[in-house]
């Protein structure tokens, strides 16, 4: 409801000129650390895939980590993990992709998901979107079936929605 959305809106912190000058960041550590805001949160962000016949929810590292595990839970489904750079030991699948200063590499592990695997993609933040246009690709590597992208807040002027391909859903709670 809007009331929920609110509350969850309010543990937001913005924090002008971090980590650059210009830049206003959303910090949702207060969010975390409510018990009521972070219940909130969770159920917000779970509650449309509760009869999606989930196989897993699809956490990006570090931040996803949180929000995913937590709404695996919540929908009892599996979590698996899409982790940057040298995490995960052999084998593993990755895609590099473009960071505003340099390139990152998500991996994932090579027998994490069957084939066609129904999973939602989960993160805290969609700014530029660069870090979930590189877990779809990941997934498409893997041929999982991406049936949406759920993040808490999203940064509509840094329009990374529009790097969200294909038809499934990419919803947020929250948008600046
Ligand atoms: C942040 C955030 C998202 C991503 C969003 O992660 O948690 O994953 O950036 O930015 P984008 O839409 O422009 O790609 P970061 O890479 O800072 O890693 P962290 O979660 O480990 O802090
Ligand atoms: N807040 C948190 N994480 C982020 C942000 C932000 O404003 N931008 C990119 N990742």
């Amino acid at each position: 409801t809007e009331a929920c959305l609110h509350e969850i809106e309010s543990r937001v912190r913005a924090i002008a000129d971090y980590p650059r000058p210009g830049v206003v960041f959303r910090d949702l550590s207060p969010l975390l650390a409510d018990p009521q805001g972070l219940a909130l949160c969770i159920d917000a962000l779970a509650e449309p895939w509760r009869h999606a016949r989930l196989d897993a929810v699809c956490g990006i590292e570090s931040r996803g980590f949180i929000f995913g595990a937590a709404i695996a839970h919540e929908l009892g489904c599996g979590f698996v993990p899409l982790r940057k750079a040298g995490k995960l030991p052999p084998p593993t699948y990755g895609v590099d992709y473009e960071l505003e200063y340099g390139i990152a590499r998500l991996e994932i592990a090579k027998q994490a998901l069957p084939v066609g695997a129904r999973v939602l993609v989960v993160d805290d933040v969609l700014a530029t979107g660069g870090t979930l246009e590189a877990a779809r690709s990941l997934l498409e590597q893997v041929q999982a079936d991406v049936v949406g992208g759920a993040v808490v807040v999203e940064i509509e002027p840094l329009a990374g929605r529009a790097r969200w391909q294909g038809t499934s859903p990419l919803r947020a709670l929250v948008r600046y």
